[in-house]
Order: C-alpha cells, then sequence, then structure tokens
C-alpha cells in the first residue's frame, strides 16, 4: 500500500497512547495487564488505514483487537481514526509479521488476514502471509489448546492465486475450514468491509473468504 507522507506521521504515532511501543520484554505474556482484563484478542495482520480493525473494536467491546501494520506512513491513517474515537479494546502495533513471536506468547485467539499482498509469483510464494513459514509464526502465538484455546484464521482476499495457495497451506498444517466462499457478498456471513474491499467491490471484483480453525 502506497500513500502521500503525512506530516509529521513519526510524533502522530509516538504521542497516541493507543500504539504500543513494542519491546519482548514489557508485551510478551503481558497483554492481559495491557488490556486490563482476559477477554479473547484478535490481531489482524496488515490493517492497512485500520476501518476493519476499528469497527470490529467498536462492535465488539468484549474483546479485544490489535491492528498490525508494518509502515508507519500507513500506520499513521489508523491512529488518526484511533485519535478521533479512541476504544478502550484497541492497540494498534508497527511491526512486521515476522517479530510476533517476540511479542506474544500464546495469547492470540484469532488472526485476520484482509486483502494481504497476494505476491503472486512462486518464487515469493514464501512471503505470503499463510505460507508454512507464517503458518509456523502464528502456532507460537495463538493460544495452547491445553488452555482450551482454539486456532482460528479468518482470510478475505480479491486474489484467486493467494487463496488457493492458502487453502492448500492451511489444510496441510491441519485446520478445518468451518466456512469457505468465493462470493461472500453472496453469503449470509457477517461482515465489516476494509478500505480495499469497498474499492474491489465497486469495481464488481468478487471476495474469496475462509474461516479456518485447528485445535
Ligand atoms: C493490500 S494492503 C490491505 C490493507 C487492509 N487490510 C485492507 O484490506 O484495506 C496490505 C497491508 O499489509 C501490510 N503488510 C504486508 N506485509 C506485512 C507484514 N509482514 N507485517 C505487517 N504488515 C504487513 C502492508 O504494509 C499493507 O498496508
Amino acid at each position: 500500500m502506497r500513500l502521500r507522507n503525512v506530516k509529521n506521521a513519526k510524533s502522530i504515532i509516538e504521542e497516541c497512547e493507543y500504539v504500543v511501543k513494542w519491546s519482548s520484554e514489557t508485551l510478551k505474556g503481558n497483554w492481559e495487564s495491557i488490556f486490563g482484563n482476559s477477554n479473547p484478542i484478535h490481531l489482524e495482520i496488515g490493517m492497512g488505514k485500520g476501518k476493519f480493525i476499528h469497527e470490529m473494536a467498536k462492535n465488539n467491546p468484549n474483546i479485544n483487537f490489535i491492528g498490525v501494520e508494518k509502515y508507519e506512513s500507513v500506520l499513521v491513517r489508523a491512529v488518526e481514526k484511533v485519535n478521533k474515537d479512541p476504544l478502550p479494546n484497541l492497540r494498534l502495533l508497527c511491526v512486521d509479521a515476522l517479530n510476533l513471536p517476540d511479542i506474544f506468547n500464546h495469547e492470540i485467539d484469532c488472526i485476520y488476514l484482509n486483502f494481504s499482498d497476494p505476491w503472486p509469483k512462486t518464487r515469493h510464494a514464501k512471503r505470503r502471509l499463510t505460507s508454512p513459514i507464517f503458518l509456523d509464526i502464528y502456532e507460537n502465538i495463538f493460544v495452547d489448546e491445553i488452555m482450551g484455546g482454539e486456532k482460528r484464521i479468518i482470510q478475505k482476499t480479491d486474489n484467486l492465486i493467494l487463496f488457493a495457495s492458502s487453502l492448500k497451506n492451511l489444510n496441510n498444517y491441519g485446520y478445518t475450514f468451518d466456512d469457505v466462499s468465493l462470493d461472500l457478498a453472496s453469503t449470509e456471513i457477517p461482515n465489516v468491509e476494509t478500505e480495499y474491499e469497498t474499492k474491489f467491490k465497486k469495481q464488481g471484483i468478487k471476495i474469496n473468504y475462509l474461516n479456518a480453525s485447528k485445535k
């Protein structure tokens, strides 16, 4: 996602108390105290400008939400939303998903992957957020089965190459599919639109959806 640089983006991000400044010592294993409750935690990786995660947090006050984005130039747009309408159950993190095991110790219940970069070339397949490399990473951050946890990944994408590889990788990794659709709009599945999704829908592009879980 390319965006025009926002003036003072760095200081806007630093001054926002809802952006968690990350270091393994202060965050890993401490998310209950960061939110002040033991509610489930849902993570959106690659949240972009943050419309989805903000609306989800607003609609679901008994779930904690964290939006992860690797670029400050993009994250700042989500920070602007949070500054306008702060929510106690929403935090933002500027980090590459590769670093998530340094930040969470089996504390996440659900991961949303909305319109992730598709990396359509085969030689880039390992960069896809549902490649076996990332599924290994998620194993480290998902709540353990021993703790009564169920791992859930929900993905939406316009891209069929990414979608097909997600279905294959998740199936090979032991996930089962609770819902799959090649046209989300034709289903009754409750949905909060993302910025990208709104653009694609206006162009008449169908949205692929999967909801997969694993013990
Ligand atoms: C195509 S945009 C989609 C944004 C948003 N989810 C939406 O649907 O409107 C993908 C976003 O994921 C971010 N991203 C890609 N790889 C990432 C990674 N490894 N860790 C964190 N964010 C990532 C990109 O910077 C970009 O903002």
